[in-house]
């Protein structure tokens, strides 16, 4: 998150110092910039992909989420939500289980309708009234739904949190993947709420620096899931085995990567746990790969620069990352720019080049 990365400016610059192969840079275009007059501290704090490829992006400085076509880059603003001013992470959930079985009580008195959940998103937003500055109890936690014309999006408020800090990132969680992982950086815990009920308990604390958090399933072992966390503090890419009911840990937590600027991070694993994670490398205007052997104790991966000056103008701040999900850019991410002096931007790029 741009906001807490602020502060760390100085003393991360001195972490620059990783060894980053350039070779076969890719070379980073620009897909789509906020409309309207230059705002130059506009800023996207996170990303998501649906289904269909649309990319969802919310807004740190306002209470909006946009929606962009990454086959024309046109983006709309899909919603403004009432009652918070900045948005924070962004996660693709199960729905609740209701919404799917009132389909199948239908089904059986004769109105066929097959069970498709509801496409949902879990959301959170605080009030950032100024940098360094977040309203003390001021986090939410929403649901975005899309009806199932697909193009509707409703909001509704899942959970206020007046004791919890300020809510930053966000994964799914479970086999079910109808609970999320939230990530309080200024708590310096994680937070595990039901996206039924809005009610949460907190697995994990001392957290010192977390920023953005994505799980994946530990396979084969079925017992335990992993937490990958970016800890902006100590510029690290760390990942936790997780009770896969609590998320409370069930194991040492082991560095991915070190010495590197990081906000949020996409990943992509098999099931042994090796993969490699997209880093958003904040002011170093990059994204940055890291590249991992199985999970758990392989050690730090290698880094590697997959492109620089995301911006266009030699200076900005990258956010977040995430890969394509059409068959035409699975492969492919995009990636979040704010700070380049211009307006907050969506930037494609081709980590295979
Ligand atoms: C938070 O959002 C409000 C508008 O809702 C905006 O005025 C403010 O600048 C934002 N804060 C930051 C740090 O961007
Ligand atoms: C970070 O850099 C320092 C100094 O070069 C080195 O000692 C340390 O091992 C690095 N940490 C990681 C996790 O790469
Ligand atoms: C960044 O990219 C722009 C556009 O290609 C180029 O004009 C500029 O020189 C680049 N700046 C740096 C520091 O690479």
């Amino acid at each position: 998150m741009r906001y807490y990365s602020r502060k760390l400016r100085s003393s991360l610059t001195l972490l620059l110092f990783s060894p980053l192969s350039t070779l076969a840079v890719s070379t980073p275009t620009t897909l789509f910039t906020l409309p309207g007059p230059v705002a130059p501290q506009s800023w996207f704090e996170n990303l998501a992909v649906r289904p269909n490829g649309l990319i969802l992006a919310t807004r740190g400085d306002a209470a909006e989420i946009w929606q962009i076509d990454p086959s024309t880059g046109d983006g709309v603003l899909l919603v403004t939500v009432a009652g918070t001013y900045n948005l924070t992470g962004i996660a693709e959930v199960t729905p609740p289980a209701s919404a799917c079985s009132t389909h199948r009580s239908r089904r059986a008195i004769g109105q066929a309708k097959s069970c498709t959940p509801k496409e949902t998103y879990v959301f959170g937003s605080s009030h950032i009234p100024a940098p360094l500055q977040v309203e003390p109890g001021s986090a939410k936690v929403w649901t975005l739904q899309f009806s199932e014309d697909n193009n509707t999006p409703t909001v509704s408020l899942l959970a206020a949190l007046p004791n919890a800090g300020f809510i930053n990132g966000i994964a799914a969680f479970g086999p079910g993947r109808d609970r999320v992982l939230l990530s309080d950086t200024q708590a310096e815990a994680v937070y595990l709420m039901d996206v039924r009920s809005g009610e949460y308990t907190t697995p994990l604390t001392s957290m010192a620096g977390i920023n953005g958090i994505k799980s994946s399933p530990a396979q084969g072992s079925g017992r335990y899931y992993y937490l990958y966390w970016a800890n902006h503090a100590a510029a690290s890419l760390s990942l936790v085995p997780v009770d896969p009911t609590t998320a409370v840990a069930a194991g040492p937590a082991e560095v991915l990567a070190g010495n590197q600027s990081i906000d949020d991070f996409a990943i992509r694993v098999d099931e042994s746990g090796k993969g490699k994670a997209y880093i958003a490398a904040q002011y170093e205007n990059a994204v940055v790969e890291v590249t991992f052997g199985p999970a758990p104790s392989s050690g730090a991966g290698t880094t590697r620069l997959v492109a620089g000056n995301l911006s266009g103008t030699g200076y900005g701040f990258v956010s977040a990352v995430v890969f394509g999900r059409r068959k035409e850019d699975k492969g492919l991410l995009y990636a979040a720019v704010g700070q380049g002096g211009g307006s907050a931007s969506v930037v494609v790029l081709d980590p295979s080049q």
